[in-house]
């Protein structure tokens, strides 16, 4: 007996240990904590409980049979976060690089399942150098085999991935097809093929942290939703994040109460609206004044800034707020704009989180560009999420809401269950200039017909009163109600329900 548990304990010893000091050293020496000290930051204190600790692989190849390190380069299992029950893996990039083998890939896999089983969050820690290459193609089903899970699990459980290492080639998949991706500034990196391949197939001299960084995904491609300074930061930020989240599709997001109160006035709201429609405000003012506690977890905060997207409270509910930004290509919406509001509406009402629209839109982006790169199928798929959506819509339109643009923000025609607008609203088919150039045309070079036809367009349409008489606008509030108006919205739809038509799934215009 004394022998076997001395086996135990020298076992775990080596497990613990992954690909040894020097490794661990050198990770540390990157500014990177191990594995397992990256799962003891993220979940509460001694919570942890570790499954598969004693899995090897089964790779007698280029000398594998005798290079086995148990645990096999993934730490996987389960625990809590602020009490509540999360699926974790943490890949260990000082075994064998955290490349992904057969049985790395069974350990990931083991956990999903259960995670389903159980109805709880899954968190990846994403460090690792890809397929196992001594492995071959069964390190490709392993993966194959995440992926397939990983559409399993999604719109049932929410799957979080945060990059703190390497994750190249066709590995990026399984986190693409996580709900919110987080990345660490510096030390991790995503993409397709690597720079090398890069510059053999298109000439292109780029850096990895160029091609797929965090500062790249964050911006540019929109592919990761935050980018933290360190894995210190990103694995406290991603507790605070967690509780946002219902643990499945059946559960409610946990209620926080809050000391703020929900019938709060704030007066500054009055002024927020420039007098000048074409002066723009932030948007974000209007946001941290309205929900609980002034706290506001934005998403994507430095790509497609013309569209604001993130996670806040209302008499302690977590909300998703959407909103359009005036101060970022006067909030049009196009293409990446879209996309990036049509998945977050489509992950709160796959969890039930109810909605907060913001509107002061313009309309749509014109030029070639857009139309070239599809922003009539792109904006489609915002429309099509607000459209198919069956949680809570309250929306609330601030200035404009022209064209299109207008339909697609959660208006009542998208089924909007509450919808407000301030005295400052203007709804209509277009600005007046717009407007005045086509319908008198004739009239362009008079320039004080032109003048008196804008005034009279803007009499008719700069406001939300055309739209309220026909109950298109449940009530013009006043801007300092804001925050009582809408919390008390949210408590009366707080058991909503719709259903859709019974359909084996939709077909969003990708
Ligand atoms: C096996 C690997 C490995 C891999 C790294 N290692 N990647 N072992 N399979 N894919 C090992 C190294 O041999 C080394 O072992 C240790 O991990 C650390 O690697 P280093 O190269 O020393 O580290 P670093 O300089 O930090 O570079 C990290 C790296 C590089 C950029 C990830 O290792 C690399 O380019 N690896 C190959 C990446 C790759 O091409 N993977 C396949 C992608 S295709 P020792 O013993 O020296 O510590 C793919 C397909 C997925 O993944 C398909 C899904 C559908």
């Amino acid at each position: 007996m004394h022998e076997i548990i001395q086996q135990l304990d020298d076992k775990r010893e080596q497990a613990r240990l992954g690909g040894g000091q020097k490794r661990i050293d050198a990770q540390h020496k990157k500014g990177k904590l191990t594995a397992r000290e990256r799962i003891e930051l993220l979940l509460d204190d001694g919570t942890f409980e570790e499954w598969d600790m004693f899995k090897e692989h089964r790779c007698v190849d280029f000398g594998m049979a005798a290079n086995k390190v148990p645990s096999d380069g993934v730490v996987t299992g389960y625990g809590t976060i602020h009490g509540r029950m999360v699926f974790i893996f943490s890949q260990d990039f000082t075994v064998f690089g955290g490349a992904l083998s057969e049985a790395h890939a069974e350990k990931i896999c083991k956990i999903m399942d259960k995670a389903l089983q159980v109805g709880a969050p899954v968190i990846g820690l994403n460090d690792s150098g890809g397929a196992r290459i001594q492995e071959g193609v069964a390190a490709l089903g392993g993966y194959a085999e995440v992926f397939q899970r990983n559409v399993m699990a999604s719109g049932v459980i929410p799957q979080i991935s945060l990059i703190m290492g390497p994750c190249a080639g066709g590995a990026v998949y399984s986190p693409a097809m996580t709900d919110f991706i987080f990345m660490v500034k510096d030390t991790s990196y995503m993409f397709v093929t690597g720079p090398e391949v890069v510059k053999t197939v298109t000439h292109e001299a780029v850096t990895a942290e160029e091609l797929g960084g965090a500062v790249t995904h964050t911006t540019r491609s929109g592919v990761a939703d935050l980018a933290f300074e360190n894995d210190v930061e990103a694995l406290l930020m991603l507790r605070r994040f967690f509780n946002y989240l219902p643990l499945n599709n059946k559960e409610k997001a946990p209620i926080r109460p809050t000391p703020d109160p929900a019938e709060r006035l704030d007066y500054s709201l009055d002024t927020l609206v420039p007098d000048n429609p074409n002066k723009p405000y932030d948007i974000k003012e209007l946001i941290t004044k309205t929900v609980d506690d002034g706290e506001f977890f934005e998403l994507q905060p430095d790509h497609a800034g013309n569209i604001v997207i993130g996670f806040a409270r209302m008499e302690g509910q977590a909300v998703g707020i959407v909103a359009n930004q005036p101060m970022v290509l006067a909030g049009c919406l196009d293409i990446k704009s879209a996309i990036k509001a049509a998945r977050f509406v489509r992950f709160c009402d796959a969890f039930g989180i109810p909605i907060v629209t913001f509107v002061d839109v313009p309309g749509f982006m014109p030029g070639t560009a857009q139309e070239y790169n599809g922003i009539i199928k792109h904006g489609a798929k915002l429309l099509y999420a607000y459209a198919e959506c069956t949680v809570p819509k309250v929306t609330l339109i601030t200035r404009k809401a022209y064209g299109g643009a207008y339909d697609v923000m959660a208006s009542k025609h998208l089924r909007g269950d509450v919808n407000f607008a301030w005295p400052s609203a203007e709804i209509a088919v277009m600005g007046p200039k717009g407007a005045v150039e086509i319908i008198f045309r004739e009239e362009k070079g008079d320039p004080e017909k032109v003048a008196a036809r804008e005034a009279e367009y803007k009499a008719k349409f700069a406001n939300p009163f055309v739209a309220g008489a026909r109950g298109f606008i449940d009530d013009v509030i006043q801007p300092h109600e804001t925050r009582k108006r809408i919390c008390r919205s949210l408590v009366m739809l707080r058991n909503k329900k719709i259903e859709n038509p019974w359909r084996k799934h939709g077909n969003i215009p990708l």
